[in-house]
């Protein structure tokens, strides 16, 4: 097969775990958080300008928001972000009697409900006190549904294209799994695995559903992103990064048509990975991803 797959590092400012991309239509712009380094970045890929917001805690995820800004994870809460202001305001907090805990990944389902995870203490990279974290959704008036707990890490997640079916990644269990969904009440039922990585694709870490209907795994630990078939449960292609620790993925530019990757550079020598840390831009993919959703609340 003729191949034209390009792999570019477009943002080398480097993160201590970049995680999280989300393309922002509106903007033509690229959102990624920086969850050690504790910080929002905005990346414009047409003017190459970075625009980042400390949030003084770690920050899991950041989606926008359809009343305006956005809506992002930091520590336990749920926050309010005014980009134009740098102001951000406590919603709402998640797992009170985990005060060890932090969110992690989070995502807007295709009707505007948020859902995110969280993670007990993690004492090294991946290392962490076993079942302590949560998955949660939280609703357009601001009250949250818990879905799960005894997670090990809370991480990827996304719908299928007809919606019917929820996919999620809890990193120890090595496996991508998926629940039926209903849409109207947000119910997630049926877990079982779809995928289970195989020797030397490392940790399940983010993902992204494709506009085929495939899943796109960032392997963390493994330097690479995988496209399954959630149906037939079959690798069918495996895209190699310059860094091992790569976090999530989405795709973005004017058509959908690019996939960005997120990486950590955290528990790694600088020196052996120049770019760790750095956001990756992947191009000729052939494939497109969707638009993502605005949260409601
Ligand atoms: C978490 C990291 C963790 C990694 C691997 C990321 O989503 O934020 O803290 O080390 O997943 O599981
Ligand atoms: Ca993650």
């Amino acid at each position: 097969m003729m191949s034209s797959v390009k792999v570019e590092c477009v943002v080398k400012e480097s993160a201590l775990i970049g995680e999280g991309p989300v393309w922002e239509e509106s903007e033509q712009t690229l959102l990624f958080v920086d969850i050690g380094g504790q910080k929002i970045h905005r990346w414009s890929p047409s003017t190459n300008q970075i625009q980042s917001l400390e949030t003084g805690e770690s920050v899991g995820f950041v989606v926008p928001r359809r009343s305006g800004g956005y809506v992002a994870g930091v520590g336990r809460s749920i926050v309010a972000v005014d980009w134009s202001t740098q102001m951000m305001t406590p919603l709402l907090e998640v797992d009170e009697d985990k005060k060890n805990n932090r969110l992690n990944d989070g995502k807007v389902d295709p009707i505007g409900r948020l859902l995110a995870g969280t993670m007990g203490k993690e004492t090294r990279p991946a290392e962490v006190q076993r079942q302590q974290g949560s998955l949660f959704s939280v609703n357009s008036d601001l009250s949250v549904t818990k879905h799960l707990n005894q997670v090990d890490i809370s991480n990827g997640l996304d719908w299928s294209l007809d919606q019917k079916t929820f996919f999620y990644i809890d990193s120890l269990s090595l496996t991508v799994d998926a629940f039926d969904y209903d849409l109207l009440s947000g119910h997630i039922g049926n877990r079982r695995v779809v995928y289970r990585m195989e020797e030397g694709e490392g940790l399940p870490d983010g993902m992204t559903c494709d506009a085929d209907g495939r899943l796109w795994v960032a392997c963390y630990n493994a330097g690479r992103v995988i496209r399954i078939d959630p149906v037939t449960g079959v690798r069918l292609q495996t895209v190699s990064l310059p860094v091992t620790k790569t976090t999530s993925c989405c795709f973005g530019g004017p058509d959908y048509s690019d996939l960005y990757v997120t990486s950590a550079s955290l528990g790694l020598n600088q020196s052996e990975q120049q770019l760790a840390g750095g956001t990756f831009r992947v191009t000729g993919l052939g494939v497109k991803g969707r638009p993502s959703t605005s949260f409601t609340g």
